[in-house]
């Protein structure tokens, strides 16, 4: 299982990198249209410049901003030239009929592919069967629906292994920490986490305590 962080901030992925546990960060045209107002693509070379200090070379999401299916491989193309230096970059594509043929243009152009939106066990399939290298499920999104987002994840992890197919489960769309631990055991193969969770992920009251405890008590003892 590994950690991804979904963000596009600069100062959220900088104190995320310093500690060690990102494995990936995905954005999306929302993530990006939170930061003040830049140049897109110089904000993306940003990040890659700060995976770079870091010394990280993990998968980072950039999804295209388009419905037109030329559109969309155009973009793609695009980032692939103007990123390509960083090899780790993913293009996210919406799931869709015509998306799917965007899927498969660009990875039989070496492309790597992170199918994103899916809210349903058929849509993460297809996109696996498209070629997606990572199939994102929506897990908040499914649940605003009035559906159990845990079969969902359970049932695409299974059927992904059992037929032996390379595509990652990415689990998004997080809004609960128990978001997170649930999707971990329906078989997540990557959760990615807005940075809001992660600082409440490492705290504990008991924890608060024992270390005070510690630390009054052996100062208590040094005098
Ligand atoms: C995943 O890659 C998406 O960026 C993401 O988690 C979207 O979730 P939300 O728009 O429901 O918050």
């Amino acid at each position: 299982m590994k950690i991804f962080i979904d963000s596009a901030n600069l100062e959220e992925i900088e104190e995320s990198l310093k500690r060690g546990f990102p494995a990936g960060i995905t954005t999306n045209p929302s993530i990006l249209a939170k930061e003040k107002k830049c140049d897109f693509k110089e904000h993306i070379r940003k990040i890659i410049d700060l995976l770079q200090k870091y010394s990280y070379d993990i998968p980072l999401s950039v999804e295209v901003f388009s419905n037109d299916p030329k559109e969309m491989i155009k973009q793609g193309e695009e980032f692939v030239k103007q990123f390509g230096d960083y090899a780790n970059l993913n293009v996210k594509v919406p799931i869709g009929w015509d998306e799917m043929m965007v899927i498969h243009e660009l990875k039989q152009r070496g492309i790597k592919i992170n199918c994103t939106c899916c809210m349903s066990f058929n849509q993460a399939i297809m996109a696996a069967r498209a070629g997606a290298d990572f199939v994102s499920l929506f897990y908040g999104r499914i649940k605003d629906m009035g559906y159990d987002a845990y079969p969902v994840v359970k049932k695409t992890h299974d059927v992904l292994k059992e037929w032996n197919y390379p595509s990652e489960i990415i689990v998004g769309s997080i809004r609960h920490i128990g978001d997170i631990n649930e999707a971990i055991h329906a078989g997540a193969d990557i959760i990615t986490v807005p940075y809001k969770f992660f600082k409440p992920m490492v705290a504990h009251p008991k924890t608060d305590e024992a270390v005070n405890q510690f630390l009054t008590d052996f100062s208590a003892w040094l005098k």
